[in-house]
């Protein structure tokens, strides 16, 4: 077994913000269309080089991100900032490409019945819909990032099988996807599942094609990042504050902090690009909007340097 000291640290590693979709998509509280654009346009000013912005899906499912189209036409965009949307099907494609989206975000689960409660299909139906989008996003000249659910576990099932992950994986590759993000929808992944899930997919995915998508649900986020850095991933996705969660994944709460994340890759000198301060500043006004004490332990040490 390697001792820490002996671990592959990347030099650099790229944070993908999810907060203002993952984020906000499972809150009580409607956070205005005006300050989600405030908002958005602070973490624009952080350094981050994509933010999922909001998600195209049916509001009736997702009250909370109906203004998609408002927010997303609202916001400044920086150049060399890539704002990203989820599309479930393609009639949230249109509204995407309305509202001018720089890439569209599909996604499944590699479980059937969390697939079912989430998208209202079985995963043999939802291929053909995620082709479709892909396909025409691409011809809109959009990129795609694909998104597999329960990769380390289903909130009805247990246990996932790893056949069942490399399925969807190697379909939505097959679309054209170009990043594939894994999901640990409820927070239940630890370090050692983690690498054995890794040392799989590794030998049929680029480590460079894969991004990781922790929830922090049981506090065990940070070490799975350390352990997915180990094997060559350098891309992840995190919240500001900490917020998140899916509303059809019981138990499932927030992604992993971005402002923990980068504390810690500040603090191992692995360069990301972000502004600690600005990024703080950021989870400080949304904490204020959501009215409640946010999960990020960054956010509630307060100060740049404790
Ligand atoms: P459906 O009800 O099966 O859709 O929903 P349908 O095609 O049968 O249409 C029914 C109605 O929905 C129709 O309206 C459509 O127009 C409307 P009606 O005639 O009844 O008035 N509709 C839409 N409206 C607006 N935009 C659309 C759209 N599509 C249909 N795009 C659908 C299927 C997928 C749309 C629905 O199930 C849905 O919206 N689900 C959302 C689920 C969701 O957002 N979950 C959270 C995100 S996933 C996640 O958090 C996991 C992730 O973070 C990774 C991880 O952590 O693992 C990504
Ligand atoms: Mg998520």
């Amino acid at each position: 077994m390697l001792g820490v000291g002996e671990m592959n640290w990347p030099a650099s590693v790229t944070i993908k913000e999810v907060g203002p979709r993952d984020g906000l998509q499972n809150e009580k509280v409607f956070v205005s269309t005006e300050d989600k654009i405030a908002w958005i346009n602070q973490l624009s000013g952080t350094g981050i080089p994509s933010i999922e912005i909001t998600s195209f899906v049916n509001p009736k499912w997702i009250p909370a991100l109906a203004d998609a189209v408002e927010v997303a036409t609202g916001i400044e965009r920086m150049p060399g900032i890539i704002y990203s949307a989820l599309v479930p099907n393609r009639q949230g494609l249109e509204r995407a490409l309305e509202a001018d989206v720089d890439e569209a975000a599909v996604f499944m689960s590699a479980s059937e019945t969390h697939n079912q409660r989430n998208i209202n299909k079985p995963l043999r139906a939802t291929f053909p819909i995620l082709s479709e989008v892909a396909q025409e996003a691409l011809a809109a000249g959009k990129s795609v990032r694909g998104y597999v659910s329960t990769v380390f576990g289903c909130p009805y099932e247990g246990p996932v099988s790893i056949d069942e992950v490399i399925r969807v994986a190697e379909t939505l590759f097959e679309m054209g996807i170009g990043e594939l993000s894994l999901g640990d929808t409820i927070g239940i992944a630890n370090p050692k599942q983690v690498q054995d899930v890794l040392d799989i997919l590794l030998k049929r995915f680029d480590a460079k094609k894969l991004a990781l998508h922790f929830h922090d649900t049981r506090g065990t986020a940070l070490a799975n990042i350390l352990v997915s850095m180990d094997m060559g991933i350098t891309t992840f996705d995190a919240s500001v504050g900490g917020l998140g969660g899916c509303p059809y994944a019981p138990g499932a709460s927030g992604n992993v902090a971005s402002e923990d994340l980068l504390y810690m890759l500040d603090a191992m000198g692995i360069h990301t690009g972000v502004n600690r301060e600005k990024l703080l500043s950021a989870a400080r006004f949304i904490q204020e909007k959501i009215g409640r004490e946010l999960p990020s332990r960054n956010l509630q040490a307060g100060s740049l340097n404790g």
